[in-house]
């Protein structure tokens, strides 16, 4: 997938947005071509070394995630509904949520609220 911007125009929200989106797939590529390094390494100390690159290129998708979600409403209605849950993952987006993430045209959050959202 690109990670070129489609559109000319963007606000600085929705260009930050990509940038972050962007970034996160970078990082999750990453984080598969090291696993798979790691698979068919055959020597320990490289597999060793390969697999504590990948886990730092998890830590660094994860906090994209976060970001995300603290300025997009809809990943913060989704990261609560299914993260750390217990159980069939289809039986919960079954579940129609009682609060839905408003819908704005990007599915953009307010990030005059970013401050309170980064507290809570
Ligand atoms: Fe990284």
């Amino acid at each position: 997938m690109s990670s070129g911007t489609i559109e000319t125009g963007l606000s600085r929200e929705a260009h930050d947005i990509h940038q972050a989106l962007a970034s996160l797939q970078e990082e999750l590529e990453a984080i598969d071509y090291y696993h798979q390094r790691v698979d068919v390494s055959d020597d320990e100390s490289l597999k060793d070394v390969l697999a504590h690159n990948r886990d730092d290129e998890m830590e660094h998708a994860t906090m994209l995630m976060e970001w995300l979600r603290r300025v997009m409403p809809g990943f913060d209605l989704q990261m609560r509904k299914f993260l750390f849950s217990t159980g069939s993952l289809t039986a919960l987006a079954a579940v129609k949520a009682a609060t839905q993430a408003p819908r704005t045209g990007l599915g953009l959050g307010s990030l005059q609220g970013k401050e309170n959202k980064e507290q809570s």
